[in-house]
């Protein structure tokens, strides 16, 4: 296989840019995430690709909650603090303003719109996780936030 257009495939696909976070008892964290889709209608199911590498995997495992954020097009800062950060290391919602879901999980300000959901099914994927959740609630202010992968070179 071509290693170099492989790279080149997988750098040009489009994605939405969401913020998954996430409640553990007191402890709330955000990971900016790209992986996610949904995969079922009713139930209305949506699953996410987590490393276990990330702070947010064992939050997600123990608490069985996320939300997905859904960032607009014009916070690109966003991205970058919950993307390039870990919540071991900082705490990212220090100048984040958020309100509680249903759920429990912390739902950004600013998100264009969220889903929250409960985790109802976990897959092992290579070096990745898949969660399914199981959307509870939902809302929006806008519906702008798909991202072409021009984010790399603005996110802080
Ligand atoms: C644009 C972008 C997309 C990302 N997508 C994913 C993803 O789908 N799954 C994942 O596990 N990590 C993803 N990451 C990496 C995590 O966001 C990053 O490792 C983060 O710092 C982990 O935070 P945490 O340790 O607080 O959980 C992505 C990062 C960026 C910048």
């Amino acid at each position: 296989m071509n290693e170099q257009k492989l790279i080149d495939i997988m750098s040009t696909k489009n994605y939405d840019l969401i913020v998954l976070t996430t409640r553990l008892n007191g402890a709330i964290n955000g990971i900016t995430i790209a992986w996610a889709m949904q995969t079922s209608i009713k139930p209305l199911l949506m699953t996410v690709a987590l490393s276990p590498k990330r702070f947010s995997y064992n939050l997600v495992v123990e608490s069985n909650i996320f939300a997905l954020n859904y960032i607009p097009k014009d916070r690109k800062d966003i991205i970058g603090l919950f993307g390039y950060k870990s919540g071991r290391q900082v705490n990212k919602f220090e100048n984040i303003e958020y309100f509680e879901s249903q759920t429990g999980s912390p739902i950004l300000k600013d998100a264009a719109a969220y889903l929250d959901c409960k985790v109802v099914d976990i897959y092992h994927s290579g070096d990745h996780d898949l969660f399914v959740g199981e959307v509870v609630e939902a809302d929006y202010k806008s519906l702008d936030w798909f991202q072409s992968r021009d984010f790399k070179k603005k996110a802080a």
